[in-house]
């Protein structure tokens, strides 16, 4: 007995595997999410029931789950050198020549894309992962294990045959700029300050303790360099070969991704190529790096103690400009943060007038020793906001000192406060500090949240400073009487915001609870907590515990929502909105099948295999959610099946919305 449910679950961990890696790897699935969902949920259950037969590289460890408290430091057994960087085509002539007087050949070369990650080194014994271990110092790093292992696209077990005993290859961990922006959406939905750039942020990620929340950043690994074995093929593209039959995801030939040179002209062809293209990739890349091809030419080149001779870093100028720094102003957000801002006398820069930049916080401004007046180095890499990245030391005023941050508050005058171990400052005046409370205001009758329309983000601050709006509860206040005479209210647009208004009153318990705006309440916590908790009076009465043992409730999100409570002035609010009629408890709806996909809506495109395109629009009005005919900003996901069309195809793709196939609609709408 024993010995078939050990054999099943290494069979369902082959399987697993391969379905992984025809997924993430080869781009070309074979199964549905739900018949993988399935396995992996089977495989689940046996290693819970049996842990003594549970592999450590069981294809259930990339949805993370361990927690480290700190990271072992382990010695590389190779250090990890870094690369010297030239920016003409002279550099690069230069140092192939140094090349050939050495070796006497012109050896073949390699190009390749310069990654804009986190150097990591991991290694395989036996042909499975052993560990993941980060620069750090070049000679030793922390061993990130855990988290590398959410990695999808990196086999766990090695396909194939003939792997050497010891493998060790080198990469960079990066984050794709479509999930940093996916992630700084949520930061910004939170009312948390965003982060500054997607190789800051695969960085912190890689030394979360967490490696579930790890495993929900959806970080990459892109591979770089083989380690020498005499088993391996000699050249540095054989290997890469190599690799790829073994289930790693290399640069493609056919892609253009890297290339093999024997002249400074195809060189500076691939690099001219990338310097063009770049931006259409969907990850950061600050250069080419120029390789030996060669393994044997490359010992017989050797390095120096920083980096080695056989390959150099072309690094690409990022669009700079240089501009005087007028003054720093401060943004309140909704939840208090304080966003420095560099005003900055108008700049062209990469085809756009540059007036201000982010500074993000006090230690950014420190670390640049920025002072008033200062000129200032405005940079845009592959982000779309400029950042200031340096200053004109030269040009400085003798006499200038370093900027003092603010202690008060800009818009209120309260004392700032900064947590411990945060990088933030906050005006902890929620309740009346204006800019909190009209962030609040517009995040509550924001699309994702109560949905009112025609009340703006405009609209709202100009309600504001006419005493009209004060709080939230003040809208279900509004009268047709108080609108009238406004400037651009006419007969039409009252009527029309004030059925938005009463409209917002069906809108469900959950959205309500995530439009308040509780910090670290975003949708979906939202939804667990009206999941767990059937009305606002059960989820105002729960303790700190109860709220923790809530699932996917943390001691952050449970502090918050305790604290959010214990103020008077919010229990009032919620008195006052329960008054008025919106909804604090969970809905029996007689109508509808389920509220699965409440608030997304959706484009349907293209011939289905399972449903006709009517029946999917019927069940998805069914499940709350809305189909519309053209794909906007405001579409959530385009459904597609075969024949889509090509223009809502590319109109999705160029506003960054979400395709959704058959399969995946059907799971999302737990059919
Ligand atoms: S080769 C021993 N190739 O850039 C030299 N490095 O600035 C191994 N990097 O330390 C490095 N893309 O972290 C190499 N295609 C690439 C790379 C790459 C990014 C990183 C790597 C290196 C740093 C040097």
């Amino acid at each position: 007995m024993s010995e078939q449910i050990q054999k099943r679950i290494r069979a369902l961990e082959k399987e697993l595997d391969h379905h992984n890696y025809l997924y993430y790897v080869a781009d070309a699935p074979i199964i549905s999410d739900r018949e993988f969902d399935e396995l992996m949920k089977e495989l689940e259950n046996l290693e819970k029931e049996y842990p003594q037969y549970r592999d450590s590289n069981s294809p259930t460890q990339r949805v993370g789950g361990e927690v480290i408290r700190s990271f072992r430091t382990v010695l590389h057994r190779i250090p990890m050198q870094s690369l010297s960087n030239s920016y003409s085509r002279e550099e690069i002539d230069e140092f192939i020549a140094r090349i050939e007087k050495q070796t006497g050949v012109f050896p073949e070369f390699t190009s390749e894309l310069k990654y804009d990650g986190v150097a990591i080194s991991i290694i395989y014994e036996g042909g499975v992962f052993s560990r993941a271990v980060t620069r750090g110092n070049g000679v030793e790093g922390d061993d990130v294990s855990a988290n590398v292992r959410t990695i999808r696209s990196l086999p766990l077990k090695l396909q194939g045959e003939n792997h050497p005993s010891v493998l060790e290859i080198r990469g960079e961990i990066i984050l794709s700029r479509r999930a940093f922006e996916r992630l700084n959406q949520k930061m910004r939905e939170l009312g948390e300050a965003p982060y500054a750039n997607p190789r800051n942020t695969a960085s912190g990620t890689l030394k979360m303790q967490d490696s579930s929340v790890v495993a929900e950043r959806k970080l990459e690994c892109m591979f770089y360099h083989v380690l020498g074995n005499t088993d391996l093929p000699d050249s540095h593209s054989a290997r890469f070969e190599m690799l790829r039959e073994w289930g790693f995801r290399v640069p493609d030939l056919a892609e253009n991704r890297i290339s093999v040179s024997r002249s400074t002209d195809e060189i500076m062809e691939f690099i001219d190529y990338w310097a063009q293209t770049r931006f259409e990739l969907d990850f950061d890349i600050d250069g080419i790096v120029i390789k030996v091809n060669s393994e044997r030419l490359r010992q017989e080149i050797g390095a120096t103690a920083k980096s080695p001779r056989w390959a150099i870093a072309y690094k690409y100028q990022a669009e700079q400009a240089e501009t005087r720094l007028n003054s720093i102003t401060f943004q309140v957000g909704r939840t208090g943060a304080i966003t420095p801002v560099a005003e900055l006398e108008p700049v062209l820069l990469a085809g756009t007038t540059v007036k201000r930049a982010s500074l993000f916080n006090a230690d950014y401004i420190e670390e640049l020793d920025l002072r008033p007046k200062d000129l200032v180095i405005v940079e845009k890499g592959g982000e779309i906001i400029p950042k200031v990245t340096g200053v004109n030391i030269e040009q400085r005023v003798q006499s200038s000192v370093a900027f003092e941050y603010i202690n008060a508050c800009p818009d209120c005058g309260t004392d700032l406060i900064r947590k411990e171990g945060e990088a933030v400052h906050y005006c902890p005046n929620e309740v009346e500090c204006p800019p909190q409370v009209i962030g609040r205001i517009q995040h509550f009758v924001s699309k994702k949240a109560m949905n009112i329309e025609n009340l703006g983000d405009e609209k709202v601050e100009r309600f504001y400073e006419l005493g009209l709006i004060r709080d939230i509860a003040d809208i279900y206040d509004l009268t047709h009487a108080k609108l009238q005479g406004l400037d651009g209210f006419k007969e039409k647009s009252i009527n029309k915001l004030l059925q938005g208004i009463e409209s917002s009153k069906s809108v469900s318990f959950a959205r309500v609870l995530f439009a308040l705006g509780i910090r670290h309440v975003g949708e979906v916590v939202a939804q667990r907590l009206v999941e767990a908790f059937q009305n606002i009076d059960q989820l105002m009465g729960a303790s700190i515990e109860e709220l923790e043992s809530t699932p996917e409730i943390g001691s952050v999100i449970a502090r918050s929502l305790n604290s959010y409570f214990a103020r008077s002035e919010n229990v009032e609010r919620i008195k006052a909105l329960k008054n008025k009629g919106l909804n604090f408890e969970v809905e029996v709806r007689v109508n509808s099948e389920s509220q699965v996909l409440e608030s997304k809506t959706f484009v349907v495109s293209g011939v289905f295999e399972k449903f006709e395109r009517d029946e999917l629009k019927e069940i998805i009005a069914k499940h709350g959610g809305k189909v519309v005919a053209s794909v906007s900003g405001n579409t959530d996901y385009l459904l597609t099946g075969s024949k889509v069309g090509p223009s809502k195809l590319a109109k999705a793709e160029k506003l960054g919305i979400e395709l959704l196939s058959e399969e995946e609609f059907i799971k999302m709408a737990g059919l």
